[in-house]
Order: C-alpha cells, then sequence, then structure tokens
C-alpha cells in the first residue's frame, strides 16, 4: 500500500471525525444537519495553501479511431504525448475531460472500454484528480457512457467521476454529478462546486441501435433542485459557494449568441458555425430546457458554463436570457473533425482566491506551449 503523506494526513482526519462525532451530539443544531460528502473514501480536493487552484480541460479527444490502420493509432499517441506535455507544465489541480473521450464509432465490443485505460495513463502518472463527461461519439453500438465511467473508476484512483441516481439521467445519461472543492482540509462546507453533466446523444449499444436524444434530460432539472436543497441543509446559503458547470454538448441557448460575438469582446478562435447538431436538442423543441433553467435558478455564483463538441471554436461570451458565461474548449485530440490552423490544446482555469464572488482567469494554452484568449469571468465579461 502507497498512501502520500498527505493521504496519509486525510485518513487520519477522517478516523479522528469519527472519534469526535459523539460530541456533535450534545449540539441538537448540529446533529440535525446532514453531512454530504459523496467521496468517504477519496482525499479531499482543496485549493491549495496559497489560495489558488488550477483546473484543466480537456476535451473531444477522440480516441480509438481506425485501429485497424496506421492514423488512428498514431493519433491516439499524439493525444497521449500531449497530455503529458501540458500535465508536466501545467501542475494543475483537477482536470475534466469533457466529453467525446473515443470516437465509439471505430470500437470492437469486446475490448471497447479499454480504450480508457490509454486516456487515463497519463493522468495515473501525473497523480492529479480528475473526472469526465462523456460525448455523443462515446455512445454507439459497442460502447455506453455507463461502461466507460465503470472503467475508468477501475483503472484510477484519482477519478471523481460518479453515476447520478437510478432515474435520474435519461436512458443513456448517467453521468451527472457534482465535485467539493474545500478551501481547507478539514472545512465543513466547501467553497467551490464543479457541477457535471450528461448531455447524452450518439446512439444505443447492441445491434438494434437507435439515436439518443441530444440533451441533458429533464429528470436532471429535479435532481439540480434536490441536490441544492441538500447543499443548503448540510452547508447553509447557496451564496457562500461558487460553481463551474461542465457538459460535452452547448446547451441550446448557445446558439443565439455566436451572432453577438466579436474578436475584441471575445477572444479566442471562431471558426465552427453553430448548425444543426452543434448545440442540445438539435430539434429545438426546448428539451433542454427544465435543465437549464433548474441550472440557472439553483446554482449561485456560476462563474461559467463549459462545453466542447465544436471544435473549431474557443470563445467565451455571456448567454444574455440567463445572464450566465458559456465558455468553448479547446480541441484536444489528434482524433475528431479538425481543420488545418486549429491546433490542439486545453482550457485552463485559474481561480486566484477561493472567494465565490471573485472572477476566474481562463484561457487557452495551445500544446507547445502558447497561449491566448485570456480573459476573466467576472460580472462584466461580455456584456
Ligand atoms: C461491434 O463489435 C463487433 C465485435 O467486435 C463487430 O463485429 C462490429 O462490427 C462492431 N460494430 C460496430 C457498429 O462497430
Ligand atoms: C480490439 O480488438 C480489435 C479486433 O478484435 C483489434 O483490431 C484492436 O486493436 C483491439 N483494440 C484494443 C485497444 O485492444
Amino acid at each position: 500500500m502507497r498512501l502520500s503523506k498527505a493521504a496519509l494526513a486525510i485518513l487520519i482526519s477522517q478516523c479522528l471525525n469519527v472519534f469526535a462525532a459523539p460530541s456533535n451530539q450534545k449540539d441538537g443544531h448540529q446533529n440535525n444537519k446532514k453531512t454530504l460528502d459523496p467521496y468517504p473514501g477519496k482525499p479531499r480536493l482543496t485549493f491549495k495553501r496559497d489560495g489558488t487552484f488550477k483546473l484543466t480541460v480537456f476535451s473531444d479527444l477522440h480516441f480509438g479511431e481506425n485501429p485497424w490502420d496506421w492514423w488512428g493509432p498514431e493519433h491516439d499517441a499524439s493525444s497521449v504525448a500531449l497530455m503529458g506535455t501540458v500535465l508536466a507544465d501545467e501542475k494543475s489541480d483537477y482536470v475534466v475531460l469533457n466529453g467525446d473521450l473515443i470516437t465509439g464509432e471505430n470500437t470492437f465490443r469486446e475490448n471497447s472500454t479499454t480504450i480508457i485505460d490509454q486516456i487515463v495513463a497519463p493522468l495515473n502518472k501525473a497523480k492529479v484528480p480528475f473526472s469526465s463527461t462523456h460525448g455523443n461519439h462515446d455512445n454507439q453500438p459497442n460502447i455506453t457512457h455507463a461502461e466507460e465511467i465503470k472503467r475508468e473508476q477501475k483503472v484510477s484512483r484519482f477519478s471523481y467521476t460518479r453515476s447520478a441516481p437510478k432515474g435520474v439521467g435519461g436512458d443513456f445519461g448517467p453521468g451527472n454529478y457534482w465535485v467539493p472543492i474545500y478551501r481547507n482540509n478539514k472545512d465543513k462546507a466547501p467553497v467551490l462546486i464543479l457541477w457535471f453533466f450528461d448531455s447524452r446523444g450518439g446512439f444505443s449499444p447492441n445491434p438494434d441501435s437507435t439515436r439518443v436524444p441530444d440533451w441533458v434530460d429533464a429528470s436532471v432539472a429535479d435532481w439540480i433542485v434536490s441536490e441544492t436543497r441538500d447543499m443548503e441543509k448540510a452547508w447553509g446559503p447557496a451564496k457562500s459557494r461558487a460553481a463551474v458547470a461542465f457538459v460535452h454538448i452547448p446547451p441550446h441557448a448557445i446558439q443565439a449568441v455566436q451572432s453577438t460575438v466579436t474578436p475584441e469582446k471575445n477572444p479566442g478562435m471562431n471558426a465552427d458555425i453553430l448548425g444543426s447538431g452543434s448545440v442540445q436538442d438539435s430539434s429545438a423543441q426546448n428539451m433542454d430546457k427544465p435543465f437549464w433553467d433548474a441550472l440557472n435558478s439553483k446554482v449561485k455564483n456560476l462563474h461559467a458554463v463549459i462545453s466542447g463538441h465544436d471544435h473549431g471554436n474557443e470563445w467565451c461570451a455571456r448567454e444574455p436570457t440567463k445572464d450566465v458565461i458559456f465558455c468553448f474548449d479547446k480541441h484536444s485530440g489528434y482524433g475528431g473533425y479538425d481543420s488545418p490552423g486549429w491546433g490542439h490544446g486545453v482550457r485552463n482555469l485559474l481561480f486566484h482566491t477561493p472567494d465565490p464572488k471573485a472572477g476566474v482567469e481562463t484561457w487557452i494554452r495551445l500544446e507547445a506551449g502558447e497561449t491566448r484568449a485570456r480573459v476573466i469571468l467576472d460580472k462584466h465579461y461580455g456584456k
């Protein structure tokens, strides 16, 4: 058994908390509060001692393309190298894989999830905590979001990916969960919640495969309501916590935002015109509205909603009807559709302080280290 000093300290503090619990029972008020910890067996995630927290997003890695050909495996080797370079340079406190980890159309039933092992290897090597959302290419006849989640949990102790309770997320959309980030290890309440949502899409498994809806299911709206209520009960008012949300396919409302984007106001590449299939609910029937309404009304101090899916876009912009900032990721993988000059990289988010009201710095980092589109996400951004 290999435990870092930090992990050992956490274990000890957890044991002490167990023994300390009975004394809390004298305090009836405290005892009524529900404790809320979705990761009882894992190290708590915290801001650094200097009060900062850095998060790096890899998106649209598209591993596993044409394994019978030369170029697919070569792309995967390039994506692994990119991950290694970025992780070594950035020394991130948390990593998000924001969907389309695998191009499921090209996988074989007997070994489709083993591709996950290749993807998490650089993260395991860097010993960085991380979690994933899943995309339309992760639901295909020979692979599902649920299978990818199970495999990731099995092959990485650094994974914080979870599945929502049964009945939440709709068919083939299990990946709805949140991860708490604390200021200090022993704090009662977190200062930042990372929310992850499953926008589904793609196709159902097995040979009789049919199309899966491409939006976050309405059941997730009710779940957001109940989770945020539990958080308030356990930790106090929502205003004392900040949040960031990750979902692979952009919410439908983002399509209308693109026509308002300018290079001055919204730096970053804007090369992918959003059309059919580019945002959730491509049929435009308001199907992602329950999710979008619940997220924006219940989750307070929401710094940004962050999506991939459209590989040619990097901008952040304010969605005016909800007054919320939306950001695109950077296409990270050598797999997936591409265009000469787009390049590959990541989006970084740097929290300078745990203050939930403070702005968050974000920028695009390309593989070789070049950075661009550096902005501060705060109440003035994009207005
Ligand atoms: C799924 O996997 C099976 C078994 O390897 C293979 O024969 C089939 O072609 C795959 N299906 C698709 C749609 O890729
Ligand atoms: C999966 O199996 C197929 C054929 O059955 C093979 O071509 C491919 O290389 C295997 N992929 C992995 C990741 O093991």
